[in-house]
């Protein structure tokens, strides 16, 4: 029997992003005689009213009418949506699975089938589901623009009949998914960029998009895996990072850090001596700043003024722009979910599946992430 997919409202705070908007869920009624139920109010954060989704061809109802679908298309669920599912339902969500392993435990425990975007593989048959790139593009991106409007200065070079801008100079640490966008963008609004990773490999990606690359005098070989992922540096060659950087990030307007291997404490790259030795007025804007930041002075949700410079440590800026991180999001979950479909619309588990075995959480009443079941086993020995 065809699926029915539940879009419950999302009620994290500052949560404004819609697991499916009325488009996607048209398509997926379309294309796989599945049914979608929104809860009311889902995608009004995101400009979706409930209207456009009774055009769509989803019915709107209410929290409970949600929670009898099978499969719940969710953002970030909360606890309350966790503690009300059953065995017969299918989450699907960034369901924290690294920060908050507890939550798995309990999924596991309520016999509830999971999958978490943040688990998703990164292989090419995957790509489609990367929703942690996608939302990381729209993370650099706003976090490009919440520094050019902090800076009390021009980005670009300015020549005027009053003299001349010198161009600000942006520095962005960690040059993955985020900090490329962050590059990116920084380099369109005319600043001078420079981008740092402890993986050689981004340098050309950093120097196509006409930043400079950072070198430091760290040996940084092995801090790539052979996936082409980071692996932490050693503790001695960590600890040596923010003394290195000083100069550079001394040099800088702006800071943008987004450094981070999953799973661990973001590495520290920012100390006090190097923001104060920045100039009066500078800005730092700290992605990194769910797991703990990149600079010594970061707190998560919070813009502080240390040594006169402007930090911020946001922690959902895709949550900023919801029509275009709902959108991005929708595709991400409708491909993951689809992959499951059978001819007949029915969800079906597989899990032998790459996709769906990277991605489950949890199935069978068991957490089936070997990551997350380490840190239940580390924390019951503590
Ligand atoms: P990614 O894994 O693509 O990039 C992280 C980069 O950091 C990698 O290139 C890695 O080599 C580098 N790195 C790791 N340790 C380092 C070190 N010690 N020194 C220098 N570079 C180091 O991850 P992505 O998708 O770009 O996300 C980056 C961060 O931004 C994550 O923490 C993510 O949660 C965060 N983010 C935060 C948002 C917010 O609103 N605060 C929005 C979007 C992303």
């Amino acid at each position: 029997m065809a699926t029915t997919l539940g879009v419950p409202r999302e009620t994290a705070d500052g949560e404004t992003r819609v697991a499916l908007t009325p488009t996607v869920a048209e398509r997926l009624m379309a294309q796989h005689g599945v049914q979608v139920v929104v809860e009311e109010g889902a995608g009004a954060a995101a400009f979706h009213d409930d209207a456009a989704y009774t055009e769509a061809g989803a019915t709107v109802t209410d929290r409970a009418g949600v929670l009898d679908a099978d499969v719940l298309a969710t953002v970030a669920p909360t606890d309350a949506l966790l503690d009300a599912l059953r065995p017969a339902h299918t989450l699907v969500g960034f369901l924290a699975p690294l920060e908050h392993p507890q939550r798995a435990q309990r999924l596991a425990d309520a016999g509830v089938t999971s999958l978490a975007m943040e688990l998703v593989p990164r292989i090419s048959r995957a790509q489609k589901m990367d929703a942690l790139s996608a939302m990381s593009s729209l993370g650099g991106y706003r976090a490009a623009l919440i520094a050019a409007h902090a800076l009390p200065k021009f980005f670009p070079l300015l020549t005027t009949a009053a003299g001349t801008i010198r161009p600000a100079r942006v520095l962005v640490l960690g040059a993955g998914v985020a900090g490329l966008q962050a590059i990116a963008t920084a380099k369109r609004l005319g600043a001078k960029v420079f981008g740092y990773d402890i993986r050689d490999a981004t340098r050309e990606e950093v120097e196509s998009l006409g930043a400079t690359f950072v070198e430091l005098s760290l040996d940084t070989e092995g801090s790539q895996d052979e996936g082409g992922y980071a692996r932490a540096l050693e503790k001695a060659k960590q600890e040596r990072q923010p003394e290195l950087l000083k100069p550079h990030v001394a040099e800088a307007d702006v800071v943008i850090t987004t450094a981070l291997i999953p799973g661990r404490p973001a590495p520290v790259l920012i100390n006090e001596a190097a923001v104060d030795a920045m100039e009066p007025g500078s800005v730092i804007v700290d992605l990194a700043a769910p797991n703990g930041g990149n600079c010594v002075h970061t707190e998560a949700n919070t813009t502080r003024t240390v040594h006169d410079v402007h930090i911020f440590g946001p922690t959902n800026l895709p949550a900023d722009m919801p029509v275009h991180a709902s959108q991005l999001y929708s595709k991400t979950v409708a491909a993951l979910i689809e992959e499951f479909l059978d001819d007949d619309g029915a969800f079906v588990p597989a899990p032998d599946d790459d996709v769906f075995a990277g991605a489950c959480l949890t199935h069978d009443g068991a957490v089936q992430n070997d990551r997350v079941r380490d840190l239940l086993n580390q924390s019951s020995e503590a």
